[in-house]
């Protein structure tokens, strides 16, 4: 039986917070160091159980893999072993991402389908278009990405989605192919322009992070290199509606608050005060009930799938009714089953959302089943009378450190209740 977190309703949070570095960064990070022969350091590492399941992916390839607070140490050999361990693959979706940078250092990758959330299909479609097109062969084959190639030869390649990870995957084989690869509908989250960096400090040539074309001059080869993680837009948001929900007091450090603009400007319009400090600080204040806000979720700039959770919570005591729309993940709205369970009253149709604010949550045994889902359920139960009991919290500590540690700074009393012996 996994551990739960008891939650008390009615905390109103308030104090400062740290946040330290993005999972869905740092995790790329480390199989960008699979690009350069030698020791690459990564700093402010989030202390989440992805990044040791990462580590693990890349030990079974050959590097050395040092995990010590928040610095993760990579020494990455001159020869790679083309075929990670398929069960370390299957702990996280980000595993995913050494495929790229085999393919351009090995020529060859044999790479089984990664794991991750729970969220709705993932196909890798666009992933495996992308190395066609840069000159690689690549099948499913026994639940594994086969790739190879003679040698790899820029492209101009379209992307049918801007995908994070097709768009990591293709950046990190086109640094080493011959000649000039162009992305185009390429992600621009601020982890891609973190990943752009710490190849362009290793030496790759790229244009355009940031923005929709990605311009990638091919190199021979990249050296290692020391990088900072930047802060956790994500786990930002969480403390941001924790202090919406909890109509609490709350300022967020070690986040850009430009990576939130559009998500602080509807808590905005929920009825929080924002306060913008610097370009790592941000505080939301919330003196009253909230109001009903609509949400869409789409690719960066747009409000981000992860943090849709946290906006069914909100409108879930807030007054008035929204409609939340989800473009990205079809099965993200199991959330919503888990809220019904709190008593929030919602109704979903195809990939949207009617959701009716009621005054008051009412407190259940609910069931996490993905990091955000985990995280939301917390704070729709910070609302509810009673005590909330959250299970299957392992997926939170997938994605958030210290979550109950600094739940509990913040004035809220959650209790995380071990597991019970198995027999
Ligand atoms: N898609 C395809 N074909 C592909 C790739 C993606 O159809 O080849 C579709 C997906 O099915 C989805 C959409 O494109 O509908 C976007 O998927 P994307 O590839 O951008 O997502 P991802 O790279 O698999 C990352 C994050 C997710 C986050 C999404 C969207 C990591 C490890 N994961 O996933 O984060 O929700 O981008 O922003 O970076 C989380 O942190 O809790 C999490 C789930």
């Amino acid at each position: 039986m996994s551990e739960h977190f008891r939650v008390h309703g009615g905390a109103r949070l308030a104090g400062e917070v740290d946040v330290v570095g993005a999972k869905n960064s740092v995790l790329k990070l480390m199989a960008a160091a699979l690009l350069a022969e030698g020791t690459t350091t990564i700093t402010n590492c989030p202390q989440i159980l992805d990044v040791p399941y990462m580590a693990d992916v890349l030990r079974s390839i050959g590097c050395e893999v040092s995990v010590d607070g928040d610095t993760v140490v990579i020494t990455t050999p001159s020869e790679l072993n083309h075929r990670p361990d398929a069960v370390s693959m299957g702990k996280l979706r980000a595993s995913v991402c050494v495929l790229g940078p085999l393919v351009g250092r090995c020529r060859r990758a044999v790479v089984a389908l990664p794991g991750g959330d729970a969220i709705g299909s993932r196909p890798l479609d666009m992933h495996q278009n992308g190395l066609r097109q840069l000159g690689a062969t690549s099948e499913i084959e026994h639940g594994s990405v086969v790739a190879e190639a003679e040698g790899l030869h820029g492209a101009q390649i379209w992307l049918d989605f801007p995908s994070m990870g097709a768009t990591e995957n293709i950046l990190m084989a086109a640094v080493l192919a011959d000649g000039t690869t162009v992305i185009d509908n390429a992600a621009r989250e601020p982890e891609i322009v973190d990943l752009c960096t710490m190849l362009q400090q290793m030496g790759a040539k790229i244009d355009g992070a940031g923005t929709s074309t990605l311009t990638v001059h091919g190199v021979t080869s990249l050296q290692p290199t020391e990088h900072r993680v930047i802060g956790d837009r994500i786990v930002g948001a969480t403390w941001a509606f924790a202090a919406a929900i909890t109509r609490g007091d709350i300022t967020v450090r070690g986040v850009d608050p430009h990576h939130l603009d559009l998500v602080l400007d509807k808590l905005r319009t929920a009825g929080a005060e924002i306060t913008v400090y610097d370009d790592k600080a941000f505080r939301v204040v919330m003196n009253e009930r909230p109001k009903s806000v609509d949400f869409v979720t789409l690719p960066y700039p747009g409000f981000a799938t992860d943090l849709q959770p946290f906006a069914i919570a909100l409108c879930a005591v807030s007054d008035g009714t929204a409609m939340i729309t989800e473009n990205l993940f079809e099965a993200r709205f199991r959330f919503i089953e888990e809220m019904m369970r709190l008593s929030a009253d919602a109704r979903t149709d195809g990939h949207h959302a009617v959701i009716r604010g009621v005054e008051k949550l009412s407190s259940a045994p609910v069931w996490a089943s993905d990091i955000r889902a985990g995280a939301g359920l917390v704070l729709a139960g910070l609302c509810a009378d009673g005590v909330t009991e959250v299970w299957d919290v392992f997926h939170i500590d997938r994605g958030y450190p210290e979550f109950v540690e600094n739940m509990n700074r913040l004035g809220a009393q959650v209790e995380r209740v071990a597991a019970a012996p198995s027999r």
